[in-house]
């Protein structure tokens, strides 16, 4: 038989989260005690009020296809959330809803770049960037942070040339929990300018952030409204993965490119979903500001216990749920059964078979030697999670 399959499949990887997942389903359906931590959704349930107006709209019949860029009710709501918190005006055909924020940035990289076209993805990254630049037809270029993950403004500058389109950033950061400074951002907004790339701004995280730290969106910078393509959703602030809803705002031609995208492959983003979003918009916001604080409380206990094991390096939490922890110094090391360690999947590997705890090898977003948690568990399940990493962790051979 033929295996005359795509040629650009063969350049993308499987979702590592999504492999990984599918894993431990594999394990606990045998029966085994495992504690997750590799997956990247909060544990609350949706607010009630939303949940309500889902049912509402079902019971409506809004259960059929929408306009391709969002009902008109949710787009007004988009606009008035974004007037209220970054200070941006958009028009309506400035703004398209999409199927999560993940179907937002891959319409918004279909949107900008195509062919021989590079896209400037700093590191530690989301999972998903490269592979939707490829999957799009360009070519991620990938440019490491600094230590502190900080980006790496000079780096970033000497990356662009006449291919360059665009630049993605996360803030607050999966993976890393960093929140990018005002200052930081005007540097990379005039880098922008003067290399005339577009800047993707995925904001997924923005009301999960710690004291001390402040969401800044670059598009709120003067000029910049044009040049900034704004990714949100609903996922992570209202607590709605399931609900697969997100938004990407920008410049009008922009927006339409990733409308003929959604147009061309869902039609139109799921109908019941989209009048429950505007009841998250316009509803209360208590629920928000609720999971904000118990995320900062169990941020909290993460960073403070895994500081505290010798060799870890953990730096500060700012914003979403996840802690990034540095674990190079036990690479090199003999765990039992599993001979001498070298990189941080194989640690991933021996922690979930040996200890039973899943979580994420920083390889999977271009940074070795690391780990990802996510701590949209209770603290009950954090506490057991953080007693398996650190027995773990521990047990080499001296
Ligand atoms: C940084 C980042 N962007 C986008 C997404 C996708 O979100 P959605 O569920 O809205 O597609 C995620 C989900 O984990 C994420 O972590």
């Amino acid at each position: 038989m033929s295996t005359n399959l795509s040629s650009r499949m063969s350049t993308l990887r499987v979702s590592p989260t999504t492999a990984l997942f599918a894993k431990v389903d594999e394990m606990r359906r045998k029966g085994e005690d495992i504690i997750s931590l590799n997956v990247g959704e909060p544990d609350f349930p949706t607010p009630e009020n939303v949940k309500e107006a889902g049912i509402r709209a079902i019971r409506e019949d809004f259960t059929k296809y929408t306009t391709g860029n969002g009902i008109a009710p949710l787009r007004e709501a988009i606009i008035e959330k974004l007037r209220r918190d970054n200070g941006v005006t958009y028009g309506m055909d400035e703004v398209a809803v999409m199927v999560g924020a993940k179907q937002a940035l891959f319409a918004a990289l279909c949107a900008v770049a195509g062919e021989g076209d590079e896209v400037i993805i700093p590191t530690p990254c989301y999972v998903s960037y490269p592979d939707m630049v490829r999957l799009a037809g360009g070519t991620p270029v990938m440019v490491p942070r600094n230590d502190d993950f900080s980006l790496n403004l000079e780096a970033i500058e000497d990356a662009c040339n006449e291919h360059t389109k665009a630049v993605i950033i996360c803030t607050p950061d999966n993976p890393t929990g960093k929140v990018y400074g005002e200052d930081e951002l005007r540097t990379l907004a005039e880098i922008a300018v003067r290399k005339d790339i577009f800047i993707i701004s995925d904001e997924i995280y923005e009301k999960i952030i710690f004291e001390g730290n402040r969401h800044f969106s670059v598009s709120s910078i003067e000029g910049m409204k044009d040049r900034t393509i704004v990714v949100n959703g609903f996922s992570k602030t209202y607590s709605m993965t399931g609900w697969r809803l997100g938004y990407v705002c920008g410049r009008r031609d922009v927006i339409a490119n990733a409308v003929k995208v959604q147009s061309q492959t869902t039609t139109t983003p799921p109908s019941i979903s989209q009048y429950a979003a505007v009841e998250a918009l316009n509803g209360p916001q208590e629920c928000v500001s609720y999971m904000a604080s118990e995320f900062g409380k169990r941020k909290d206990y993460v960073q403070d216990r895994l500081s505290k094991i010798p060799g870890v390096i953990c730096h500060e939490i700012q914003g979403a749920f996840y802690a990034f922890f540095d674990i190079r110094a036990f690479l090199g090391k003999e765990y039992e059964g599993y001979g001498v360690i070298e990189k941080d999947t194989d640690i991933c590997e021996y922690l979930l078979e040996k200890h039973h705890v899943a979580v994420m090898p920083g390889s999977a977003y271009f940074a070795p030697g690391f780990l990802r948690i996510s701590f949209a568990s209770s603290m009950e399940v954090l506490k057991m999670a953080i007693d398996r990493i650190e027995i773990g962790l521990n047990a080499h051979k001296c």
